[in-house]
């Protein structure tokens, strides 16, 4: 059932290219130009209305959550905030009489999220639902479900689901875009080219894995790692992270690279390893300075950038290139090498990569 793959993580992350397909699948018009929902009863007017939208999740599923605002406020103008499901409730969270909540959960069995969930109801908002599950208990008590169509996912390590939540949260932005006309239909065409040649580009960079595995050679006796990161490079480095820790056991920090300097930069010292993430052309240059900033302290550096940043090989150790994109769809694609260290370094290590120690794959405990 692993397909020839050693591990279900391998086989999720080659997944990826089809489980995006399937996201997009039936929630783009044929010519291509609008985005649609045919599952979905919310009136026009009400989300002509939205005024505020809360995200709640989860570990990876929250790690989409803050892509999903940076998204939705670029987009569509209307104002986000994502919280950690589990610290929702606990902080009296402000509800208008315009407010919609999303929660996203892979399994839709998270207790936190659910518990989130079931507070944002009784406080009169809408619930969108972002789940991998049809008729989990997050789908079935949700007003609304938009489903993430990524197929099973086995390991404990969130992977496609990932990637499949990104889909979801674009549709879903360009869709409030083009109800509330805060895109122009030419734009939003236009980003739906781009989206549907995001699969291809998946694969174009899986193609290329194995050069990650001697990174992972590479790190694999390390303390500790540093991800950085500016905008939605710095939710990616969260997510890297996190996959890095749950199955390598490594301890690693992401952090938004014009903050070290206020603090963390005190860490830095001769061979620390850092996964420098620069996919967002208006901040490269900025980009550029952090890192230098931790090489001047001796930091071995990898850099993650988009082909026509290949002027990076001169500030840094080593370079990743991952196609060029929209600005907004980069995670998609920088987040793969990162799913890949994990993942090489998980197998380097000989650990156990698909059930790691202290994780279950679905949390039902609040
Ligand atoms: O099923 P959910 O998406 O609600 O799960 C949320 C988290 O428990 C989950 O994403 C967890 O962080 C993963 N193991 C990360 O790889």
């Amino acid at each position: 059932e692993k397909d020839g793959y050693a591990h279900y993580m391998e086989k999720e992350i080659y997944e990826q290219p089809r489980a995006l397909r399937n996201t997009m699948t039936g929630r783009i018009d044929e010519a291509g130009q609008k985005v649609v929902f045919p599952d979905l009863q919310l009136p026009a007017e009400t989300i002509r209305s939205i005024e505020k939208i809360y995200i709640v999740a989860c570990g990876t599923a929250y790690h989409a959550g803050l892509i999903g605002k940076h998204v939705i406020e670029s987009l569509a103008r209307i104002p986000v905030e994502v919280d950690v499901a589990s610290e929702f409730r606990y902080r009296r969270p402000l509800f208008g009489p315009n407010t919609l909540t999303i929660a996203v959960s892979q399994s839709g069995e998270t207790a936190d999220t659910l518990a989130a969930m079931r507070e944002a109801k009784r406080n009169g908002s809408v619930v969108l639902a972002i789940t991998n599950v049809v008729g989990s208990s997050i789908a079935r008590e949700a007003d609304e479900v938009i489903t993430t169509n990524a197929g099973p996912e086995i390991a404990v390590a969130s992977t496609k689901a990932y990637t499949s939540q990104l889909i979801a949260f674009y549709l879903w932005g360009m869709y409030l875009a083009q109800e509330k006309a805060a895109l122009a239909p030419a734009e939003i065409a236009s980003l739906i080219q781009s989206l549907q040649q995001l699969p291809g580009q998946v694969e174009d960079i899986l193609a290329h894995a194995q050069q990650l595995r001697q990174f992972a050679e590479a790190i694999k006796d390390e303390r500790h790692l540093f991800f950085i990161g500016r905008g939605i490079d710095h939710a990616v480095s969260m997510e890297g992270s996190l996959k890095l820790k749950e199955i390598s056991y490594i301890h690693s920090e992401a952090y938004a690279a014009g903050e070290l300097k206020h603090g963390t930069l005190a860490l830095i010292e001769e061979g620390t390893r850092v996964v420098a993430l620069s996919t967002q052309d208006a901040l490269h240059e900025k980009m550029i300075s952090n890192i230098t900033e931790v090489k001047a302290r001796g930091a071995n550096v990898l850099g993650i950038t988009h082909e026509d940043h290949v002027d990076l090989h001169r500030s840094v150790d080593d370079v990743c290139l991952i196609p060029k994109t929209d600005a907004l769809f980069t995670p998609v694609l920088a987040v793969i090498p990162l799913q890949l260290i994990a993942y090489y370094t998980s197998v380097v290590l000989g650990n156990d990569v698909d059930r790691p120690r202290n994780l279950a794959k679905s949390v039902t405990v609040e």
